[in-house]
């Protein structure tokens, strides 16, 4: 018997996802956030999204250059998970304040994050706004690994009431 609770209660039992850095750049200026907001929207043409809330800096950025790089984080970029998803680009340089590292891209001009295992390069193909976020629908013109990554190396997130805690992938326990 299930009981009735608060939406946002709810929806906060959602299960642990993964997060990512989405790194762009306009202009010159090179911005990272950290987005729980992610997902693989189509496989031909391979379509990816990414919900920004307008008043984040890397909205504009984003928007401006029409291309994003969803990077993805290993437990060794923790810290700099934090310092993305609390600081502000309008206010510090991220990269600088979490010691990451940017690197040329194939397809966009948007900096991959070198210390990240997996590298999406995306260029932006439509924009949704739903709701308080704004949908990023990004074509993938090039993805790129490190050698030896194993995405269970991959790190999670879950929000739990006000605060949220970090995990790793968990165990293998069946087939489909
Ligand atoms: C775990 C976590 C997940 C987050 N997910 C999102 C998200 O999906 N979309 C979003 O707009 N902000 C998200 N944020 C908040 C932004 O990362 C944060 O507001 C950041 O400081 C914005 O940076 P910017 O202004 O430089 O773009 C998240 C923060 C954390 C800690």
């Amino acid at each position: 018997m299930k009981k009735k609770i608060a939406v946002t209660e709810g929806l906060r039992q959602l299960p642990i996802r993964p997060i990512y850095l989405v790194s762009s750049e306009y202009k010159k200026k090179k911005n990272i956030i950290a987005v729980g907001m992610f997902g693989y929207f189509s496989g031909k043409p391979t379509l990816v999204g990414v919900g920004i809330a307008p008043s984040r800096y890397s909205c504009d950025l984003i928007r401006k250059s029409g291309e994003f790089v969803v990077n993805v984080v290993d437990e060794k970029l923790r810290d700099a998970v934090q310092i993305c998803g609390e600081k502000s680009g309008r206010d510090v340089d991220k990269f600088e304040l979490a010691k990451l590292t940017p690197q040329k891209g194939v397809a966009v001009n948007a900096p991959l994050i070198e210390e990240s295992p997996l590298s999406i390069e995306c260029k932006v193909v439509k924009e949704v706004e739903v709701g308080d976020h704004i949908w990023f629908m990004g074509e993938v013109a090039a993805t790129s690994v490190r050698e030896g990554y194993d995405w269970k190396d991959g790190l999670l997130f879950k929000w739990i009431g006000e605060v949220g805690f970090y995990y790793k992938v968990g165990e293998r326990i069946g087939k489909y």
